[in-house]
């Protein structure tokens, strides 16, 4: 069975997954390595990219599907039909620069919540697409800061487990109504 990953890019009625929220447990659970990319994973990514698109997000890691694998998949330009999405299966980071930046993070599992969050510039990291095929990628900008916070969601952690300004931490969420303690400072 061959299954295409590569999916329009609009906003469904009915997207394909659930989308789990801050304080959901199954957003704490640290993923499991996927031991063969098969036609399983492959209708996953698909699904998952349709979810994303319909949440208009740059970025979605299975677990906020309530999927316990290391799945992820970014699309930095949403707008352009033209672009293909990156998927990332296994992902390992080789190396990070010394530099840091801050940015401004949001996240589909804390909708309404935007806040600073400090992290490495420039990141190498190695991978499989969605054919198993081993790839390496160094990225920079928005497409690293987003890798690296879908692969915090490998791990359990949320971006605001990373904001250090805690006083627009606790504003912000419960203006969104989302509890403080479901923070998990790292
Ligand atoms: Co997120």
């Amino acid at each position: 069975m061959t299954v295409q990953v590569l999916v329009e890019k609009k906003k469904l009625e009915k997207p394909p997954l659930t989308i789990y929220t801050l304080g959901d447990r199954v957003l704490r659970q640290p993923a499991k390595r996927v031991k063969s990319v098969d036609a399983e994973i492959r209708l996953l990514v698909r699904e998952m990219l349709q979810t994303m698109y319909s949440a208009e997000g740059i970025g979605l890691a299975a677990p906020q599907v309530g999927v316990n694998k290391q799945v992820i998949v970014l699309d930095c330009e949403p707008d352009n039909p033209e672009t293909p999405p990156l998927v990332l299966i296994n992902p390992t980071i080789k190396s990070t620069s010394g530099e840091v930046c801050i940015l401004q993070e949001g996240c589909l599992s804390i909708p309404g919540v935007y806040l600073e969050v400090k992290r490495p510039e420039v990141i190498e990291l190695s991978y499989r697409d969605e054919y198993g095929r081993p790839q390496t990628l160094k990225a920079t900008e928005l497409l690293s800061r987003a890798i690296q916070h879908e692969m915090d969601h490998l791990n359990g952690v949320l971006f605001v487990d990373r904001v250090e300004n805690k006083l627009a931490l606790n504003e912000e969420l419960v203006k969104n109504k989302f509890s403080p303690k479901a923070v998990k400072s790292v």
